[in-house]
């Protein structure tokens, strides 16, 4: 067996709980964000607009942590009615890799399915945003863990 990180050593022994997909027109985005004076607040937490805010386009930044949220929501299988959007926050470490925080209906809705934290990966080009979020849940004490 290879060697194995400190992010990927804190994965063994969990479960993938659920998963959520979602692919965003980054026009669509940017049509949202210059028609709809309050689709910024509404949506995004000051963290997050900081961080898209920052330089250039924000569009591409902005599409990709609305697919976030929108994956987060399907991963919970409830629709964009179960939870407000700025209640799913991605976080942003020095280094640029995305972590994600639930908080109020989207927080309670993950505990009650289990998940006790969240993977996430972004991806984004000039016309599309990808994200793909899964719910992982507490350490299984069955699990065989035969190299600890
Ligand atoms: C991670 C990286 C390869 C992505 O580059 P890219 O192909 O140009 O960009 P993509 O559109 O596919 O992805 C961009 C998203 O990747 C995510 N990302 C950035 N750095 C990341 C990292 N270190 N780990 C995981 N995800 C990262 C971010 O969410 C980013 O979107 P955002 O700026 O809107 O938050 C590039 O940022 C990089 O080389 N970073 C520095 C080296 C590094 O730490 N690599 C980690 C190994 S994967």
């Amino acid at each position: 067996m290879g060697p194995r990180t400190e992010w990927t050593e804190g994965l063994v022994g969990r479960r993938v709980l659920c998963v959520g997909t979602d692919l965003v027109d980054v026009a669509d985005i940017r049509a949202a964000l210059t028609r709809q004076p309050r689709f910024r607040t509404k949506v995004f937490t000051d963290a997050e607009r900081a961080y898209c805010d920052v330089l250039g386009d924000p569009a591409e930044r902005y599409a990709v942590r609305f697919a976030a949220k929108e994956a987060v929501l399907k991963a919970l299988g409830t629709g964009l009615s179960g939870a407000a959007l700025t209640e799913i926050e991605v976080l942003r470490a020095p280094g640029g890799a995305p972590s994600l925080l639930l908080s109020g209906r989207a927080a309670a809705l993950a505990e009650a399915a289990g998940v006790r934290s969240w993977l996430v990966s972004l991806t984004h080009t000039a016309t599309r945003a990808h994200a793909l979020v899964a719910g992982v849940g507490a350490e299984d004490p069955c699990q065989f863990r035969p190299f600890r």
